[in-house]
């Protein structure tokens, strides 16, 4: 799978990635950061998704996206674009791959969680059709609550 965004492509990520996807990790997030054990297992998991953003200087975004066998939910655990990056459209780009991913996968939808006091996040996510659906008191962490999105996908 591979589309392309003006000089930017979406692949699948590979262990050459892991480096430059542990560095987006800790720009991106004060808490619940994926370990890099946990990144190189999640790239050769059959249960995982881990999508790159990439020109020509390297990585400008990943998502992270996990299944489960027998449901029909996929779950967007990570998404994440660099800072100098930010604006044009790439995460965007990134959640239309995440959802062809999930419907190769037989998924029907996608559901994440996002902190409420993410408000950039959250516009990416009701702009792009997901549902506020529920809440999870101190999901992360830190304690910050979680709202609950969805989007039917397919
Ligand atoms: C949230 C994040 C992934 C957005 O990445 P991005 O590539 O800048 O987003 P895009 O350019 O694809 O934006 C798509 C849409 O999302 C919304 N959006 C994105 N960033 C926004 C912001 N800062 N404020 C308001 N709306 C925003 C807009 O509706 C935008 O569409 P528009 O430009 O046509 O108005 C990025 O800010 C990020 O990596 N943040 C840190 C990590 C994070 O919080 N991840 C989400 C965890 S749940």
């Amino acid at each position: 799978m591979s589309s392309s965004h003006t000089d930017i492509s979406i692949r699948p990520a590979v262990d050459a990635d892991l480096g430059a996807l542990l560095a987006l990790e800790r720009a991106s997030f004060t808490t619940d950061h994926l370990s890099l054990r946990q990144y190189r297992q999640h790239l050769h998991s059959a249960t995982a998704t881990v999508l790159a953003a990439v020109d020509a200087d390297g990585l400008l975004g990943k998502a992270v996206v996990f299944y489960r066998q027998g449901s029909d939910i996929a779950r967007l655990y990570s998404i994440a674009v660099a800072e100098r990056a930010r604006g044009r459209g790439i995460a965007k780009s990134l959640l239309a791959a995440v959802e062809t991913a999930a419907h190769q996968r037989d998924c029907s939808r996608l559901r994440l969680e996002v902190r409420k006091d993410n408000a950039a996040a959250i516009a990416l996510y009701e702009r792009l059709g997901f549902q506020r659906f529920g809440e999870k008191h101190g999901f992360y962490e830190d304690g910050a609550d979680a709202w609950r999105y969805q989007k039917v996908i397919g």
